[in-house]
């Protein structure tokens, strides 16, 4: 038995929490080029392989928190109050009271995402991002980066990647309490890079990321291979963006995409996040390749797709994918 998330936290907090009236945060979302897929620690989300993503910069979550003068939590999601008995409002809350410890300090959350929810466009990661840095906020324990990117692992493990802009690896770690498991920033940019949206469906999915990652690790033998493909990725990755290999990042991302939904296929029962339209667009990307155009695409777990491509390839992708909404995390 690991140890708890809850004592994880409180051996970071201060004896008295003192809560201003109300505090915000945003986060951005990300996407992962090399996929976090698969659990060693369920309890404190605790990856069994590295990953490495890009944050969206204006994609992602808006969480304010304000000490609750009615003495009773609530939660709004995009305007919308959320019953206490459903998921969302439930697993929300589970994550404030890590930090209150049964300490009485009532709260009204609103939170917004600018992308749509449960949908495989990494809502949960900005979300649990912009929660844990509002926490930080709301009850002033000016903590490290870090330290606030190793919390919010433990609401959902894609989240300490949104801690940060830009490129992040997320290292598994070594320690029991998971304190070196957290977001580390890359400090390189790319200047011209490009994230295009292709929205399939953006209802929310059947099966979860969390259900999904733990199916496929019970049920699946190709699983087996994953954690080899995911360290072979990662080191090409680093290098493509050490040296600006825009087809080595593009290539490394689309076959590490590809070879995670293979492990999902391959579980029972089988998990295709996949519909018809997704296929078509991944033809759609691969006829432009084979016509000359730089372009290749990342999926996580859901039917949607994100391209890559390069700002003077912009023009020609979007002939191709008309109403894509684009990205450029690091400007154009
Ligand atoms: P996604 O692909 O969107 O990350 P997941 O299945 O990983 O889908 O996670 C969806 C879950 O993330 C939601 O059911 C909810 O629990 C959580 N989540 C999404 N948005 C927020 C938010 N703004 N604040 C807190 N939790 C959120
Ligand atoms: C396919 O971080 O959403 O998007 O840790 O259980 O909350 P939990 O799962 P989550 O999983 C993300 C899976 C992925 C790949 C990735 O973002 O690295
Ligand atoms: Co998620």
């Amino acid at each position: 038995m690991s140890i708890t998330k809850q004592a994880v936290i409180q051996a970071q907090l201060p004896a008295k929490l003192a809560p201003q009236d109300a505090a915000e945060a945003f986060a951005p979302s990300n996407i992962a080029l090399c996929k976090y897929w698969g659990k060693r620690d369920a309890e404190l989300n605790l990856p069994i392989n590295n990953s490495l993503s890009v944050s969206l910069g204006h994609l992602g979550t808006r969480t304010r928190l304000e000490s609750a003068p009615d003495g009773t939590d609530r939660v709004y999601l995009n305007g919308v109050e959320q019953a206490q008995d459903q998921p969302f409002a439930a697993k929300l809350l589970a994550f404030v009271e890590l930090f209150r410890a049964g300490r009485a300090l009532p709260v009204h959350v609103h939170t917004e995402n600018n992308i749509p929810t449960a949908a495989g466009l990494a809502s949960s990661a900005s979300g649990f991002a912009a929660l844990t840095l509002a926490l930080d906020r709301w009850l002033q324990l000016g903590l490290a980066p870090e330290v606030l990117s190793a919390f919010a692992r433990m609401g959902s493990g894609s989240a300490c990647r949104s801690l940060f802009e830009g490129f992040v690896e997320w290292r598994d770690g070594i320690h029991d309490d998971g304190m070196d498991s957290h977001g580390v920033p890359i400090p390189a940019r790319w200047p011209g890079l490009q994230i295009g949206l292709v929205k399939v469906a953006t209802g929310e999915k059947a099966v979860g990321s969390r259900a999904g990652m733990q199916r496929t690790i019970e049920t699946a033998h190709l699983y087996q291979s994953w954690p080899l493909q995911a360290a072979a990725d990662l080191e090409k990755l680093h290098q493509a963006i050490a040296s600006r290999d825009f087809a080595l990042l593009g290539q490394t991302a689309e076959q590490n995409a590809l070879s995670m939904h293979a492990t999902m296929i391959a579980s029972w029962p089988p998990l295709l996040y996949w519909q018809p339209e997704s296929v078509a667009a991944m033809q759609r990307v691969w006829q432009l390749r084979e016509a000359g155009l730089a372009v290749y695409f990342t999926m996580d777990a859901g039917p949607n797709l994100k391209l890559l491509f390069e700002v003077q390839d912009r023009p020609a992708v979007e002939a191709a994918f008309p109403g894509l909404e684009v990205v450029a995390p690091f400007g154009d």
